[in-house]
């Protein structure tokens, strides 16, 4: 029975979107959340779109006693996903330890209880932001891995050395690590979708909140990047794309159909897209202005990355499918959805 999973984080965003793809793909799935970014009511909009509502374990992946006793009260689970991270660039500036700590305290607990429980297959959220700003573009899995910018990307780097290293002495433990370019976007049931905390620092759910009035104007930061528009370019990706490669990777581990004890791949569109091409791509698809304003560059930002996905295309199966103005459509819907539940 290869068929319960771990997800960590499963509350989250990125999180709730693949236990829904999991849920629909027939698998068992435990969610393990401290709860410190998201609610517990994630756990509802999940049941209303698989008609199931995951086992939930509140706990902090950091304490590894609690988190050994989840894998003792579920028994038989045969991989972990793991989500549960600090992802705020700009505050893992200002609180360096906690982001070392949560992100690696968390990853060293479960690497460990992998090979104590016999769940010996990991896939593992990494993030493009390990190249840096890439010398050549789109950016492949094989390029270097530059100096990071934050704390934050450190932590990264740092947990796909870790995850290195165990599977190298452990030879049963097996990862697929997955490096995502930018998620956007919501479940198009509009019952899950990004909760960010406060103000957001990310551009997708600060431009819905400022289309839908709740802030003045989108400040773009940088208006004199080397790229056509002098706008930074991302590759932003829908995040129910993205949460489907993550079934394919447990598919993959299960099977054993990994090539290395650790593989990387690159999950984004291949497409690069401006700040100033999404907000126009945004106001064509809703029909719907978004205020702004030129400012500064944000410290920090690289000028331009986009994802060459196709060792993904090939050795997953995998492709991303939904087009950038259907991937805002859905935002957006989120958006008035969460305002019409008076949530933000
Ligand atoms: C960053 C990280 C990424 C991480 C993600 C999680 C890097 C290189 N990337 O993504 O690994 O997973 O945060 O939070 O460290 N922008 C505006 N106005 C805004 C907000 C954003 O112009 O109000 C611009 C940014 O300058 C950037 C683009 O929009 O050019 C995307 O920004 P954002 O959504 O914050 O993601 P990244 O910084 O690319």
């Amino acid at each position: 029975m290869d068929k319960k999973i771990l997800v960590t984080g499963g509350t989250g965003y990125i999180g709730s979107h693949t236990v829904v793809e999991l849920q629909n793909s027939g698998y068992e799935v435990v969610v393990a959340d401290n709860l410190s970014n998201s609610s517990e009511n994630v756990l509802d909009g999940i049941a209303s779109i698989t008609g199931k509502k995951p086992v939930f374990e509140k706990i902090d992946c950091c304490d590894k006693p609690a988190l050994e006793a989840v894998f003792k009260r579920n028994a038989g689970i045969s991989a972990v996903i793991h989500f549960a991270a600090s992802k705020a660039v700009g505050e893992s500036v200002q609180m360096p330890l906690l982001y070392y700590r949560n992100n690696l305290v968390s990853l060293l607990n479960i690497l460990e209880l992998m090979g104590e429980q016999n769940a010996p297959h990991l896939v593992f959220s990494s993030s493009c932001t390990v190249y840096g700003q890439p010398d050549v573009l789109p950016v492949t899995e094989s390029a270097p891995i530059k100096p990071a910018t934050s704390p934050y990307g450190n932590t990264k780097q740092i947990a796909e050395e870790i995850i290195r290293d165990t599977v190298y002495a452990d030879s049963r433990l097996k990862c697929v690590a997955l490096r995502y370019f930018n998620p956007a976007g919501a479940h198009p049931s509009a019952a899950i979708g990004e909760l960010p905390n406060g103000v957001p620092n990310n551009l997708i759910p600060f431009v819905t909140q400022t289309a839908i009035g709740i802030r003045e104007r989108l400040r773009v930061f940088g208006s004199d990047y080397n790229t056509p528009d002098g706008s930074a370019i991302r590759d932003y990706i829908y995040v129910v794309d993205l949460a489907k490669a993550h079934v394919i990777a447990v598919e993959r581990l299960l099977a054993g159909k990994n090539r290395k004890g650790v593989e990387f791949f690159n999950l984004g569109t291949g497409r690069g897209l401006s700040v100033l091409e999404i907000l126009k791509e945004f106001e064509q698809a809703t029909g719907v202005e978004v205020p702004r304003e030129i400012v500064g560059r944000r410290e920090g930002d690289v000028e331009q990355v986009w994802a060459d996905p196709s060792f993904a295309n090939s050795e997953l199966g995998w492709k991303a499918e939904t087009s950038t103005g259907d991937m805002l459509k859905t935002a957006w819907n989120w958006e008035k959805s969460l305002c019409s539940r008076n949530i933000q």
